[in-house]
């Protein structure tokens, strides 16, 4: 079935996606510079640009940028005065990011901030909140970042978690592989946590079966009058 799927995707890029050099180059300049082919699809790049879009969103937080591909695709859906900040733990995938988001002519709303994601979160406390956030870094730390995506973010903001169902094994309840443990405990969080509500997709395409989460920070309840003073 393999086949059969990316051939839809390449049937969905020609209808729907149009050509793009700025895209193109900047998942040639990533092989030629050895990083991994683990960019989301053109495809989910354009239902990340319209997710941001129909939020909204002038202010996103990216955690895992790699070459910055979906970080083209979130910037591009930003106003002029929005900003996107991409947190990448990779010096050298951050280095090779800066060459493709200068080519692509969003440098300027982009800050990547080079270290471990956790980190670089634990280090935002004084900025004004996130409306849209997409994680895609490392798996384990999941519910992690969407914790912090709830600390950093407001009522409304928007969550899209990439890579949660990994061919089925998300399934797995004996695996060693640590994006499966991350993963369920991704969704044990989004289960337990009233300040979310949340689904999972399954997709099928140039990326083979995985899926993303959708979560969207609840209106926090009215405060009690007179409670306190
Ligand atoms: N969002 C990108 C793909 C990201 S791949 C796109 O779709 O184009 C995952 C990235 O997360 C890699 O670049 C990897 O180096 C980075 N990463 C892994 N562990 C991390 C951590 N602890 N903190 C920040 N980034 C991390
Ligand atoms: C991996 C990571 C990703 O973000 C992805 O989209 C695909 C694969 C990985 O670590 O294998
Ligand atoms: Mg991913």
């Amino acid at each position: 079935m393999g086949e059969r799927w990316q051939a839809v995707d390449d049937y969905i890029a020609a209808k729907l996606l149009g050509d793009d050099d700025v895209l193109a180059t900047t998942l040639a300049n990533n092989a030629a510079h050895g990083l991994p082919p683990i960019d989301v699809s053109a495809a989910q790049g354009k239902m990340l640009f319209l997710l941001a879009q129909i939020a909204g969103a002038k202010r996103i937080l990216e955690i895992g940028t790699l070459g910055g591909y979906s970080t083209i695709w979130l910037a591009r859906a930003l106003p002029e005065s929005g900003r996107l900040v991409t947190l990448e733990l990779e010096p050298h995938h951050a280095t090779v990011a800066r060459t493709n988001l200068d080519r692509a002519g969003v440098s300027s709303k982009v800050d990547i901030r080079v270290g471990p994601a956790a980190d670089s979160l634990a280090a935002i406390t004084d900025e004004p909140p996130f409306d849209f956030v997409f994680i895609d870094a490392d798996k384990l730390n999941n519910a992690h970042y969407v914790r912090e995506a709830i600390r950093l973010g407001r009522s409304g903001t928007t969550i899209v978690v990439d890579n949660v169902v990994r061919e089925g094994g998300v399934l797995d309840v004996d695996s060693d592989d640590e994006r499966i443990v991350g993963t369920r405990a991704l969704f044990d969080m989004l289960s337990a946590d009233p300040r979310l509500d949340a689904t999972a997709v399954q997709t099928v395409g140039a990326k083979k079966w995985d899926g993303f989460v959708l979560a969207r920070v609840r209106q926090s309840p009215p405060a009690k009058r007179n409670e306190k003073r």
